[in-house]
């Protein structure tokens, strides 16, 4: 895509990655892909906000030359130093030996341990401002969105916010980058959720005080270094994040997700007894057979929906090895705050509930219900299933409702 001025002025200058299969080596984006969003503000100064992988820099410096002589370049604004965002650097430097790189003194630190960078740094303050002619940018120290070293940049005149990782998405930008011009926003929406539980989750709460931090802050365009610009409606992305940002410390949504794996199906034959509990209740369920599902597309409902049923096996004394892998990724992004319950099957010794119920506490999880059986479940292991699914339907609902009152 050629660059495209978003205000006057101000250009987005982004990469399409439709080559990566695996965003961070771990999630998988072979089907959405993922963009690279560079800014360019051209003014008696220029600046560039965010670049791009290092693998596209070649892509990425055509562009760049489509709308500037790239040896005049004054500043280089590094909001976050993950590699998505400063691989190209290296190139870029090259080509504009005299740029300034300005960034929290974090950011510059890294700079200096990953690309060897120590000439033409400058170490930022919160709240610093650089004009560059009729422009103002002012940079806004928010740590932990999602590393120690990240700020978000506004532009005061034209109230723009960068806000790099924050706001992002997973998805190419399909030739239309807006808000309000690309083929489908609920898409969109949903690959911000699927970004936001991988990458940006467990950092809740820094979000929340980055948010915070901008509440008097008028903003006009948001404009994220990954997906969608957000033009007609910059308070949605924004609401959105901080409403999946607020699930870290409440109940969520009334909704179960139903996580299972099996060797043989007797643990099957026992969830989709709960299934039919849960469904008796109307409570809202979706089920994922964690062989089948990368756990990057289970996060999104694990994270939103305040109930969780784990029905797995015992494979070697242990919980069944799928499952713990989803458990422990669980455990890691802070999936808090469940109502929850287990159901397996064993042979001899069992230890999947063990697992489970240690991985529980742990994480917090109120357990409503929980049992194993041995072999293929019988008339009364199904009843009890489904009496389990009950309780934790039921469970889920007045969980909801102390938040709601
Ligand atoms: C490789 C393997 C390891 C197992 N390890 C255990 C074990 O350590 N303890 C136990 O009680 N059962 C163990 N089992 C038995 C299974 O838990 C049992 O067959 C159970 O019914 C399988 O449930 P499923 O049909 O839902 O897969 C193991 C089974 C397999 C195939
Ligand atoms: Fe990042
Ligand atoms: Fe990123």
């Amino acid at each position: 895509m050629k660059p495209i001025e978003i205000r006057p002025n101000v250009w987005w200058v982004g990469i399409n990655d439709r080559v990566t299969d695996l965003f961070e080596g771990l999630w998988p984006i072979r089907e959405e892909g993922i963009s690279y969003n560079s800014y360019l503000i051209k003014d008696e100064k220029t600046a560039l906000i965010d670049l791009s992988k290092e693998m596209l820099s070649d892509d990425y410096l055509a562009q760049l030359a489509e709308v500037f002589d790239i040896s005049t370049l004054d500043y280089v604004i590094i909001n976050h130093m993950e590699p998505d965002h400063s691989g190209a650097l290296t190139r870029l430097l090259e080509l504009a030996p005299k740029a300034q790189i300005l960034g929290m003194p974090k950011a510059i630190a890294m700079l200096a341990d990953f690309y060897g960078l120590t000439e033409n740094t400058e170490r930022l303050k919160n709240g610093q401002e650089l004009n560059l002619g009729a422009n103002t940018l002012r940079f806004v120290y928010t740590p932990f969105v999602h590393w120690p070293e990240t700020m978000m940049t506004y532009l005061v005149e034209q109230k723009v916010l960068f806000p790099c990782d924050g706001y992002g998405g997973y998805g190419t930008l399909d030739g239309a980058i807006y808000d309000d011009t690309c083929a489908d926003l609920d898409w969109y929406e949903a690959e911000s959720l699927r970004y936001f539980t991988n990458i940006v989750a467990a950092f809740s709460k820094s979000v929340l005080a980055a948010i915070d931090k901008f509440a008097d802050t008028q903003i006009e365009l948001v404009a994220p270094s990954h997906g969608l610009i957000w033009r007609k409606n910059p308070g949605r992305i924004v609401e959105l994040y901080r409403r999946w940002s607020e699930y870290y410390n409440s109940p969520a949504e009334e909704g179960i997700t139903a996580l299972f794996g099996t060797m043989y199906r007797n643990t099957e034959h026992a969830l989709s007894a709960a299934l039919e509990g849960i469904a008796s209740e109307g409570v809202p369920v979706t089920v994922y057979d964690v062989r089948k599902t990368n756990v990057s597309y289970i996060l999104p409902d694990l994270w939103t929906r305040r109930g969780v049923l784990v029905a797995a096996p015992t494979y070697e004394g242990q919980m069944f090895p799928a499952m713990m892998d989803v458990l422990m990724m669980a455990d890691r992004k802070r999936v808090k705050h469940k109502q929850a319950a287990y159901l397996g099957s064993y042979a001899w010794s069992g230890g999947a509930k063990a697992a489970f119920d240690e991985l529980a506490a742990k994480m917090g999880w109120q357990v409503v219900n929980a049992f194993d059986f041995i072999g293929r479940p019988q008339t009364l292991g199904l009843d009890r299933a489904r009496e389990l699914g009950v309780q934790l339907a039921r469970a889920v609902k007045s969980a909801g409702q102390r938040s709601d009152g």
